[in-house]
């Protein structure tokens, strides 16, 4: 009937990258200039629920709309449109190809999306957020579509989104084609093959971080002499020795990789012009406190890492609580700036799903 309300939902992971997209080739395709690769955590923490509906009787004029935590948000942003464009012409051609199928790229959608974790705690909402909006769509107009071609799409709305649609290791590959048909993810190993891995976060700052990726990206590609090494070296390696790392399961590989790329995604940030600081001095209490506990247990047992914003995640292998999330309290209790602000936001360690 006409006054039908189609309906689907879905969830998404949040993931955090340890060899770190950072640098466009093509900001409107979102295309990278270089791979990366990440680690996707449970949705038992860190999760985005979307639920997309469409329906004949939702007026026209209202268009499309979002509701992200309750709050209604805009969608005229060339990456939501994006995102709804290629999802419309998917629905539109499976129309076209079987007449019995309900117009559904004809009608205004709703989506509702809700995070589990709050959005403005710069944790990569943007990556699960646009994952799920991809896939909640993508069900409600049964695309046949898997998620490597999902994650073509989420790309367009966040680059980080594309490795949000596979769980375990996952890698974004940069592909080299102009129209970006050969820049998505796939999964470089199930969350079962290293399960003892885990995640802790720690939220030295709730604010909104102060540069954007986007923007801080640009300036990075546009200013930065050490981008060019980054991209051209050092990060193919890193990504040769990630694999490599996940593959034998070691650990101290997987840290010391993990680490060398935030230290170096960071350093071309510091060496734009002006220079962008996205960690301060918590941040750097973190990366200390993880050089005194890996010093003390006498082999690497925690890896730091840090995107755009102040806030680190910690690896570790579930057999090192104890040594590193026991030690972590222990070892920045005393450090001003924790105390009062930090602990209190450790989040409990996360498992992989
Ligand atoms: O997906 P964006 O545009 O929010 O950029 C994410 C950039 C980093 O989080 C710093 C790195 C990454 O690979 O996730």
């Amino acid at each position: 009937a006409s006054d039908t309300v189609y309906r689907a939902s879905t969830t998404a992971p949040v993931n955090i990258a340890v060899v770190k997209y950072w640098g466009k080739r093509d900001a409107k395709l979102n295309l990278p200039t270089n791979s990366s690769l990440s680690v996707t955590l449970s949705q038992a923490d860190l999760r985005t629920l979307t639920t997309a509906s469409c329906s004949a009787r939702y007026p026209a004029s209202e268009g499309d709309s979002l509701l992200l935590n309750g709050e209604p948000s805009d969608v005229s942003g060339a990456r939501t449109q994006a995102c709804f464009r290629e999802l419309r012409s998917r629905r539109a051609a499976l129309e076209a190809a079987d007449p019995s199928l309900p117009k559904l790229s004809t009608m205004p959608l709703r989506i509702v999306s809700e995070n589990n974790f709050p959005t403005a705690a710069g944790l990569a909402s943007s990556a699960a957020g646009f994952a799920a909006f991809v896939r909640a769509i993508a069900n409600l107009y049964e695309l046949p579509a898997s998620p490597s071609e999902l994650s073509l799409i989420a790309r367009q709305g966040s680059g980080s989104a594309c490795r949000s649609l596979f769980g375990g290791y996952v890698a974004w590959r940069m592909g080299d084609k102009a129209d970006g048909s050969d820049s998505m993810a796939d999964q470089v190993a199930e969350a079962s093959h290293w399960p003892e891995m885990r995640a802790l976060i720690l939220v030295v700052s709730a604010a909104k971080k102060g540069v954007s990726s986007t923007s801080g990206m640009q300036q990075t590609v546009a200013t930065s002499g050490l981008f060019q090494e980054r991209i051209t070296k050092v990060v193919p390696k890193n990504m040769e020795l990630m694999e490599k790392a996940i593959a034998e399961k070691d650990f101290p590989a997987f840290a010391e990789v993990t680490m060398r790329d935030s230290n170096s995604f960071h350093a071309t940030c510091a060496d734009t012009y002006p220079p962008i600081f996205y960690m301060n001095d918590v941040s750097k209490a973190a990366i200390r406190a993880v050089e005194t506990i890996n010093a003390n247990v006498g082999r690497t047992v925690a890896a730091y890492t840090f995107d755009a914003g102040p806030n680190a995640v910690i690896y570790y292998l579930e057999k090192d609580t104890e040594a590193v999330v026991g030690t972590f309290y222990h070892v920045i209790g005393d450090t001003d700036g924790w105390k009062k602000d930090v602990l209190k936001g450790l989040k409990p360690t996360m498992s992989l799903d």
